[in-house]
């Protein structure tokens, strides 16, 4: 009716779609989800996170043999992203499970485990199993969701709510960079307060205050992801490699293309690159190198060059300053991006891929907020 179409107008503002609308919110998206939780200053302790739905089970948490990541989709993806800080800062392994295939597997889970559900709506039927399964095993479960009052949030013995507003595009934006920022956070509360990782703890704390900021200025590339995206959008197929804190960056951006823009795309881990892929390297297939400063940097360097080699067509994302270091030549395009603690940086890479897959889906002239086979939550397996 025209009453429901003015209504969707006034709820998507100044924006065309919501998911358009839903990436560029997520500066204040991610602020709403820090909100109370990090404390900087204050008399004794300096720079602290406080979770209140968890506070009662850390003690348990610490303890535990093993945390285990449990989710589909965006929200498997974002638990990958924040995998290495948890394991860096709690010491704890941690071991991560797309739902359907724990119960399919039927999977071991212990009473020793702390088995955590990642899911925005809280509504996902595999999810849910998943859960339902941990559960009869003993484990400690824990709700990471962005729905009050959903099945996840109401049935975990704890959890946390990601806050980042109610997001109405099928494709998932605004949840997944808050999901991380909470998993990051829930590292923190995790990992105590140990001195020797004091400094590390600070810092991330530091750039968890500064990410809104940086998610800001990335945002404005918004014209150079539809440039590249009107170079890319006649193509079959697109690769993204990466790996460490951004392997997770590279499944979510391919997830993002295939998802609304219709279009083949497989995100790699790098380090996988000679085991297979590399064979379908040549001059046409174009691939995206994500190659932003961290521990990984100088092997992603040598897989430039690697492609380059074979003749790939190369998209680099990189640091801002980088540009010069990653171009192995003229042909290569590179994405300048902020640079920001390497545990966030996953949060900040995401954002020109999700621009370029909802250019790519505009412009081909499909449907970006409701991709043909696909609901927004998964309530039937
Ligand atoms: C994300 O863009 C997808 N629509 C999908 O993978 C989604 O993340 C998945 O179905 C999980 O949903 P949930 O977070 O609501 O559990």
């Amino acid at each position: 009716s025209v009453l429901e179409m003015e209504v969707e107008q006034i709820n998507k503002g100044n924006y065309e779609h919501y998911m358009q609308k839903e990436i560029h919110e997520q500066p204040e998206s991610l602020t709403t989800t820090m909100r109370g939780r990090l404390i900087r200053g204050g008399s004794c302790k300096a720079k602290t996170v406080l979770l209140g739905g968890l506070k009662d089970h850390l003690k348990t948490i610490r303890r535990s043999r093993r945390i285990v990541f449990v989710g589909c989709g965006t929200s498997y993806n974002a638990a990958l992203a924040a995998r290495p800080i948890l394991e860096e800062l709690s010491g704890v392994p941690v071991t991560m499970e797309i739902a359907s295939d724990l119960v399919d597997r039927q999977g071991p889970i212990y009473r020793e485990d702390t088995a955590v559900f990642v899911s925005q709506s809280g509504e996902t039927a595999d999810t849910l199993l998943a859960f339902e399964y941990a559960l009869e095993n003993g484990a400690l479960c824990v709700g990471i969701t962005n729905t009050v009052g959903s099945a996840i949030a109401r049935h975990t013995h704890c959890g946390v709510h990601i806050n980042a507003g109610a997001e109405i595009g099928v494709a998932s934006t605004k949840a997944y960079t808050s999901q991380i920022v909470v998993m990051a956070m829930l590292a923190l509360a995790i990992g105590g307060d140990a001195i020797s990782s004091q400094a590390r703890r600070e810092a991330i704390i530091d750039g968890l205050f500064d990410l809104p900021n940086r998610v800001r200025e990335v945002l404005k590339l918004d014209h150079e992801m539809k440039d590249l995206a009107k170079l890319l959008m006649a193509e079959q197929s697109l690769l993204v490699f990466g790996r460490g804190y951004n392997y997770a960056t590279a499944l979510e951006g391919a997830l993002k293309v295939k998802e609304v823009a219709l279009m083949h795309s497989e995100g790699m881990l790098a380090g996988e690159m000679k085991h297979g892929p590399l064979a379908l390297v040549d001059e046409n297939l174009p691939i995206i190198v994500i190659a932003t400063r961290d521990t990984c940097f100088s092997k992603q360097q040598s897989v430039i060059q690697q492609l380059h080699a074979r003749k790939g067509r190369l998209i680099v994302m990189c640091s801002k300053g980088d540009a010069a270091s990653v171009s192995p030549g003229e042909s290569c395009r590179v994405i300048e991006v902020p640079q920001v603690e390497d545990c966030l940086q996953p949060v900040v890479n995401i954002v020109p891929l999700q621009l370029l897959a909802y250019h790519l889906t505009v412009l081909k002239g499909y449907n970006v907020d409701q991709p043909r086979n696909l609901a927004k939550s998964v309530t039937t397996q």
